[in-house]
């Protein structure tokens, strides 16, 4: 089985952008973290991170046959992006939502999410941590 995570803007500087918020984890650290989860389920994972819109549409299509689920933090276009929830529509596969800012508590503008229409759960505000969550939730749901 294999699942996507896919990463939105400025998420490849994590450990340098705002560590009050986001921590001082790298997002290589970050990947390292995923993938030996995946090795310890038995599992095969696709990490990807843009910070272009297009190139995340283009990454959530490329799933489409490929990914039996997809983990997303979608990072700035959560609150701008009818594209990626076309996008995830479009491809209809078990979709998770990712913040690890608790984005609830944060400025008026973070507190629309065009994607979590099309998205069957979504953490926020758990840290890193909030990736494995995701990525255990379609291990279950995927299992059954
Ligand atoms: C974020 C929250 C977004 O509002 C922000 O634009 C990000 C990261 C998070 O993971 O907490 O870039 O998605």
């Amino acid at each position: 089985m294999k699942l996507c995570v896919i990463n939105g803007p400025n998420l490849n500087m994590l450990g340098i952008r705002e560590p009050d918020i986001y921590g001082r984890t790298t997002y290589a650290d970050l990947c390292t973290l995923i993938e030996n989860y995946a090795a310890e389920q038995d599992i095969d994972v696709d990490i990807y991170q843009s910070n272009h819109e297009g190139d995340l549409v283009d990454k959530i299509q490329a799933c489409y046959g490929e990914a039996a689920g997809i983990v997303i933090n979608p990072a700035a276009y959560t609150h701008t992006s009818v594209a990626l929830l076309d996008a995830v529509k479009s491809v209809a596969i078990p979709t998770v939502e990712v913040h690890i800012s608790d984005v609830s508590q944060r400025e008026d503008f973070r507190q629309v999410s065009y994607i979590r229409a099309a998205c069957e759960k979504t953490i926020c505000g758990h840290g890193l941590n909030g990736y494995i969550e995701a990525m255990d939730y379609l291990l279950e749901k995927l299992a059954d």
